[in-house]
């Protein structure tokens, strides 16, 4: 949008909310570290709550070996919708490109501040299910590049295709601001917590808000899956800027 119909868009939403009184204000910030520290600042009107997202995104493990390296770390502080609020530890695990935990801490109170805990460690034991895998940023489909081993808690197969959003943190700061999307297309193994998030409507991946169709259906014993069709991977064409973005958290995205 130009930013002069950007300026007033927001001078007429903040004389509104003046006169609404409806004015949350959370901590926004985000870095590629365990924790952050920032400014608060007021939250647009839909969204009544205060959301810290943590995640880390892991190599490909191997199975059934105590996992002990660090993985790759994202906080983000930001407003969001209180519907969102599911607090469990999700998983995602997309085989050679690793395994994503996230986990979302919500307060409602004003500029409310929580300590950011570690995540818990991530259960690498085989249960003997699996999934086709793929990661597209580029369309709303991907054709499965083979199977991912499930382990722990993760017993379905996931499904998603939707558009990927980042960086937008819900307040007045960044109304106008250009919000980085892109398509996205995931399979891969997930947990439960994961599978309850996405059928809420809007999932978090990461820092990526995920706003798609799909589902999580159950996920069927290795021998079973390993019959289906694989594919090899379309080429990327665009979602170059969002993978920038992501490139510290999806390493070997291949383009
Ligand atoms: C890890 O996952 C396996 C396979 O699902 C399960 O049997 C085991 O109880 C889990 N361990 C922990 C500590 O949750």
């Amino acid at each position: 949008m130009h930013p002069l119909p950007c300026f007033w868009l927001k001078i007429g939403i903040l004389l509104f909310l003046a006169g609404k009184g409806l004015h949350l204000k959370c901590e926004i910030c985000s870095d590629m570290k365990h924790d952050c520290a920032g400014r608060a600042y007021t939250c647009l009107p839909i969204f009544d709550s205060c959301v810290t997202i943590q995640s880390e995104k892991f190599p490909a493990f191997t199975l059934n070996k105590p996992y002990h390296a660090k993985g790759k770390r994202a906080v983000t502080k930001k407003c969001i919708g209180s519907s969102l609020c599911r607090e469990g530890l999700s998983v995602v695990n997309l085989g050679r490109r690793g395994i994503i935990a996230t986990k979302l801490s919500c307060c409602e109170e004003e500029d409310c501040r929580m300590p950011v805990l570690p995540l818990p460690p991530i259960n690498t034991t085989s249960n003997g299910k699996a999934c086709p895998v793929c990661l597209s940023f580029s369309s709303t489909s991907c054709r499965s590049e083979g199977m991912v081993y499930c382990m722990g808690d993760q017993h379905y197969c996931l499904f998603i295709d939707g558009i990927a959003s980042a960086e937008d943190s819900g307040t007045f700061a960044t109304i106008g601001d250009p919000i980085i999307t892109s398509y996205i297309a995931v399979r891969g193994c997930a947990n439960q917590a994961f599978c309850d998030t996405f059928h809420e409507g809007a999932v978090h991946l990461a820092s990526l808000t995920v706003i798609g169709s799909g589902h999580c259906e159950l996920a069927t014993a290795r021998d079973a899956a390993a019959r289906g069709h694989y594919g090899c991977c379309c080429p990327v064409l665009a979602g170059l800027l969002l993978l920038k973005v992501l490139a510290c958290f999806l390493p070997a995205t291949k383009i």
